[in-house]
């Protein structure tokens, strides 16, 4: 199944757009903190008053419940700690957008376990010439790229791959994973179509190809000459 929408950017004032992507970020802030981390805040105080009475009738079963809601909390501590991560700032300005790449690869085989292959040309980062705002576009779709194959694809290996030809950058993340149908997306999911909304308005596209049982590969292009493109 292959999939990539097609919202004429040009008529879109940059202002409007900026906001609007600002706003579905909170939104999806707002979302995950409320889903997350709050949901099992809650569970673990209805918890804690049922522990606190048995404690007067069943002191084992207490010790038991006590090591049980540790583990939720620190399962939440580590989910607060991936959305503050996503949300830093990135220096890439100074560490090289291909370094804050290979960073974020990293992590994701230390933290979720998930092998990366990365494959990046060799003429260094000199030689990208992105204006620093289309840079972060790139390092962005990666970190949500990843983020899906972690939260969805639940795949063993992720191939970043970026090549360059003299008008554009072309970046491709696929996965080794469960697939999905990009056409059955329902509403209230903002990564993939904040990616392509993204990439659109810098005047690059977006193309997803995936299908149930056989991975995903996400391709996009952001141009790299500074005229007729945004930012
Ligand atoms: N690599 C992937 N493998 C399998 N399914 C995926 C993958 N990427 C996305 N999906 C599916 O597409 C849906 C939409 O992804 P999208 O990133 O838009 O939203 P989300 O990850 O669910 O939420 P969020 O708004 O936090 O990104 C996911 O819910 C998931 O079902
Ligand atoms: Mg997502």
């Amino acid at each position: 199944m292959e999939h990539s929408a097609n919202p004429d950017f040009s008529l879109v004032d940059p202002e409007d757009w900026g906001i609007r992507l600002l706003e579905e970020e909170r939104r999806r802030i707002a979302r995950d903190l409320h889903d997350g981390p709050i949901q099992v805040l809650i569970n673990l105080s209805m918890r804690l008053q049922i522990i606190q009475r048995m404690l007067h009738t069943d002191i084992d079963l207490a010790k038991e419940e006590l090591d049980r809601s540790q583990q939720r909390l620190i399962g939440s501590i580590n989910e607060i700690r991936q959305l503050i991560y996503d949300l830093q700032p990135v220096a890439i300005d100074e560490i090289g957008l291909y370094a804050a790449i290979e960073a974020l690869a990293t992590r994701a085989q230390k933290d979720w376990g998930l092998a990366c292959t990365i494959r990046l040309p060799e003429t260094g980062d000199t030689a990208i010439g992105l204006t620093p705002a289309k840079t972060i576009a790139v390092y962005r779709l990666v970190q949500e790229a990843l983020n899906n194959i972690h939260k969805h694809s639940q795949a063993e290996h992720a191939a970043i791959a970026i090549t360059l030809d003299p008008s554009q950058l072309m970046i491709t993340i696929a996965d080794d994973g469960v697939g999905f149908d990009p056409a059955a997306i329902t509403e209230g999911h903002f990564g993939l179509s904040g990616m392509t909304d993204r990439v659109q308005y810098l005047g690059g596209s977006a193309h997803i190809e995936s299908a149930h049982g056989s991975g995903s590969t996400l391709t996009f292009t952001v141009p790299r000459g500074p005229y007729g493109t945004h930012a």
